[in-house]
């Protein structure tokens, strides 16, 4: 998919049809198919242009009686066999639409899975999500829509103008004249269209984020009543969207309404020549009218090819979009694969500032773990205490300085064999809408019943957890809306020890908890941390006590190092915080 979306280019439009094509070339028998509904549909059109004319002779001259008694069976037929045809290319045109789009969005969310971090904490979800939905359903109905129409009426176009050529080709070619004609109006409007098309897309994109936001956001718009505001933004994104829809609607029917006129001069012209030729004797009524009725029946086509334009130009704006997407690069990943590792941390003058930020968020940390060490990193929110976690995750690797785990450069880890060997409680605890079980079996997939209880035991939540309805079962909602915080934190920290890891990582893991689940977690964590290097980062003084070393960090500097006992005897900013007995709010 990397590749097709490499050849597409913002400018030239034969790189997005080959790229439509690459998509459809696994559905090549299919489209030969409809091609082939295409042509008869195509000659039937051309078939009934034609017969007039013999219709005609027939009922004036010389009344064949067995032709004109077959005639009406035919003409059934003829419409019959359009349906059918008509029916099977729709058919066939809607399939290979509705496939690509599945491939798409599957393969978009593989890439979305692969991307780095610093993708999210650039673009909106809602942009993210309006690409893999609203863009994708553009492709979906614009791309059958738009080759239904260009290859029945290119063809049909092409038939009946033989037979009006057959007919009498001086006229014909007077009237094709206005075809140049055509295709520069149709291509005036493409133009315009591509560019409205675009603004559309990232319009409705801007639309999806606000719902996505509001929904992720109902519990403090209600507390904080900004239901009025908070509609204005919609109704004034919605309104935006709204207008440029109806910019689209316009330019679509004014190059339909252009078409009209110069259709209509052409005709007129026709008409002209027509009856000339008549009154002079130089061709017959019934071929005039044959000629009449092909060049009648062009009319359709020709106005519906004009749009063809205006509706490549809407799906290369939606491609395009989905194009950047596949654009970026994946998470980049060394190739040192480890089945078990010691645990062995080092910090090696690590600097590291967020993309598009002005200051660095860590400043020269140098630190050593050894195996099985638990280290305590405390500081006042915003120090860098989470960010400094997340690199050792390999969430970003634009840091200066190294990292080494057992003495491999983080660099050259493959990132999934490195996070294997982590088990996180992160700060903000994000838990699946799906059952308490399957939200433990998250850390390690192929883990048994039996080996999830133990999970929650050693966590403390198998007993609220059986007290649950369902039990593991029950469903815990979106985010686990089901659940108090407490709860939310146990099973999050389940979630890390089922995975076993030989680091364990705990970001402010029992800050939302009350003093009794705080108790039973200490515990627990006690049995966990054992045999295992634990960062923990904690503002209740209880945890720290018990950590081998303590790290405070300051701005994103190490400022001081060591033992509770020594660290509370300092003058400092772990006094000061040991002094507020850590009621710091986090975050
Ligand atoms: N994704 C991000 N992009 C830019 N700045 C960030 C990002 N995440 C955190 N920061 C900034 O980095 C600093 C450290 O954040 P963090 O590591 O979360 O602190 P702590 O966990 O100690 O409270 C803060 O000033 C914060 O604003
Ligand atoms: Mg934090």
């Amino acid at each position: 998919m990397n590749q097709i979306f490499r050849q597409i280019s913002g400018k030239d439009w034969k790189n997005d049809v080959y790229a439509i094509w690459s998509l459809t070339r696994g559905h090549a028998g299919r489209l030969a198919i409809a091609i082939i509904c295409s042509l008869m549909l195509s000659s039937i059109n051309g078939a009934i242009a034609w017969l007039v004319k013999d219709v005609l002779d027939n009922l004036a001259g010389e009344k064949n009686r067995v032709f004109l008694m077959l005639l009406p069976f035919g003409v059934f037929l003829l419409f019959s066999l359009r349906g059918f045809f008509s029916f099977a290319n729709s058919f066939l045109m809607g399939s290979i639409g509705a496939k690509i789009v599945r491939t798409l969005r599957q393969a978009m969310y593989e890439k979305l899975l692969r991307l780095p971090m610093s993708f999210y904490s650039k673009k909106s979800s809602g942009s993210i999500i309006s690409r893999l939905i609203n863009d994708t359903a553009i492709l979906e109905t614009q791309i059958p829509f738009t080759a239904k129409n260009f290859f029945v009426q290119s063809t049909t176009v092409v038939i009946l103008a033989f037979v009006a050529l057959y007919r009498k080709w001086d006229l014909a070619i007077l009237s094709f004249t206005i075809i140049p004609l055509i295709v520069i109006v149709s291509d005036r409007f493409g133009r315009r269209m591509k560019k409205t098309s675009s603004k559309t897309r990232r319009l409705i994109s801007k639309v999806t984020e606000i719902i996505h936001e509001t929904l992720a956001g109902m519990r403090i718009i209600k507390s904080f009543t900004m239901e009025e505001p908070l509609s204005k933004r919609n109704e004034s994104a919605v309104s935006e969207h709204y207008r440029n829809v109806m910019r689209e609607v316009r330019i679509n029917e004014f190059t339909s309404s252009f078409m009209e006129v110069i259709a209509g001069s052409g005709i007129a012209v026709l008409l002209w020549y027509g009856f000339y030729l008549i009154v002079h004797n130089r061709m017959s009524m019934s071929e005039f009218l044959s000629f009449v009725v092909a060049v009648m029946m062009m009319y359709d086509p020709l106005k519906r090819l004009s749009r063809v334009n205006n509706n490549f130009q809407t799906i290369r704006s939606a491609l395009n979009r989905i194009r950047d997407i596949f654009m970026l690069s994946d998470e980049k990943s060394g190739s040192v694969k480890k089945d078990t590792i010691k645990g062995d941390i080092i910090y090696d003058n690590v600097s590291f500032r967020y993309p598009g930020s002005p200051d660095d968020v860590l400043r020269n940390v140098s630190i050593r773990i050894s195996p099985g060490e638990t280290v305590a990193i405390v500081g006042f929110s915003g120090a860098g205490k989470s960010t400094l976690i997340d690199l050792l995750n390999g969430f970003w690797d634009n840091f200066s300085g190294n990292i080494y785990i057992d003495k491999i450069s983080l660099r050259d880890f493959n990132l999934s064999s490195l996070r294997s060997h982590i088990g996180v409680v992160p700060q903000d605890i994000i838990l699946f809408d799906d059952t308490v079980k399957n939200n433990i079996l998250f850390g390690r997939p192929d883990a048994s019943g039996q080996e999830v209880m133990q999970a929650a035991k050693t966590a403390y939540a198998h007993d609220f957890i059986t007290s649950m309805p369902d039990g593991y079962d029950t469903f815990i909602g979106e985010r686990g809306v089901k659940l108090s915080g407490g709860q939310k934190q146990r099973i999050s920290l389940a979630r890390a020890i089922i995975r076993n890891p030989e680091i364990l990582i705990l970001d402010e893991a029992t800050s939302s908890l009350d003093t009794e689940s705080e108790m039973k977690i200490q515990k627990a964590m006690e049995g966990i941390m054992r045999g295992r290097t634990t960062i923990i980062i904690a503002h209740r003084l209880s945890t720290i006590q018990k950590a081998d070393r303590i790290i405070v960090l300051e701005k994103g500097r190490i400022i001081q190092s060591g033992h509770h006992k020594e660290l509370s005897k300092q003058e400092g900013t772990y006094k000061e915080l040991y002094n507020l007995q850590f009621n710091v709010t986090e975050r």
